[in-house]
């Protein structure tokens, strides 16, 4: 049978190798840095995924991202299913982490594997995350011991930012010791990773110091074993102001701009679409 080529390009024989969480911890062991992003669809993962993104995480703050809400927490089990899909479909090397959202698993432990259950059965996550330290520990290790790898998240968790008074960094001074129990009982109860978000550096560099499985930073400083960040800050999709840990890469908002402007000039004058555009 002979093959037509692909109008979007032939895909390579053999697929790459898939990070697994056991990769996450040897690249701790060798002191290599994990790259992780937020991906919400398809085309993103492909791009990320082929420019070599360890970890993908299907965040909840789609809902901020993608839905236009102004917090993650009415996003649901059935929203993050869709994303989930359309970001497996695209990944074929990173790891695919899906969050479980507000009001999902925090019941019980078995809520939270029905959740979970259903991210992996139905949208294909290869792992969850979850929001919460010591107190979720009887949650992780029901997870672990059913096959459910759990990437934890501590510090400044967005789904209590009700309860935590807004976006406020989490262990300053003494407060350091709670964040380090926490890392300690997630870590303890199973979960392969940990997300500290907006922790102070010298808080996070004791807690990589003292944990064995990653820890992956979010406004942790330089010492965590990897780093993550939501895709529209990094590449400037959106505007405005940046939290303080976010580092823009490109400018994506400017170019779809012009390239908007560009369209609207073409269609309005008659130049789009051209005889190389025309049947
Ligand atoms: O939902 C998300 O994007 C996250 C990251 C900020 C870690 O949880």
């Amino acid at each position: 049978m002979t093959e037509e080529t692909s109008p979007y390009g032939a895909a390579p024989a053999t697929p790459p190798a898939r990070v697994r969480t056991r990769t996450l911890r040897l690249a701790k062991e060798r002191g290599e840095r994990i790259a992780m992003l937020t991906s919400y669809d398809s085309l993103t993962a492909s791009l990320f995924d082929e420019a070599g993104a360890d970890v993908l995480l299907v965040g909840d703050s789609a809902g901020n991202n993608v839905m236009g809400l102004d917090s993650t927490l009415p996003v649901t089990v059935d929203d993050m299913l869709v994303f989930t899909r359309a970001v497996v479909r695209g990944a074929r090397r990173a790891l695919v982490v899906a969050d479980l959202p507000f009001g999902s698993y925090e019941n019980s432990p078995e809520q939270a594997f029905g959740t979970a259950a259903r991210l992996m059965k139905e949208g294909g996550a290869q792992a969850v995350k979850l929001e919460g330290g010591a107190e979720m520990a009887p949650t992780i290790r029901h997870l672990a011991r059913r096959g459910v790898p759990v990437m934890a998240h501590i510090g400044f968790t967005p789904q209590s930012e009700h309860q935590l008074g807004g976006y406020r960094v989490q262990g300053r001074g003494e407060d350091a010791d709670r964040v380090l129990a926490d890392a300690r009982a997630v870590e303890e109860a199973g979960a392969f990773a940990v997300v500290l978000e907006m922790v102070p550096a010298q808080a996070a560099a004791r807690i990589e110091e003292a944990l064995g499985i990653p820890t992956i930073g979010i406004g942790a400083g330089p010492s965590t074993t990897g780093q993550v960040l939501v895709w529209q800050d990094a590449f400037g999709l959106r505007e405005g102001r940046m939290p303080r840990f976010v580092k823009q890469y490109a400018r994506l908002a400017d170019d779809l701009r012009a390239g908007v402007r560009g369209y609207l000039e073409d269609v309005r004058s008659g130049a789009f679409p051209g005889p190389e555009h025309t049947f």
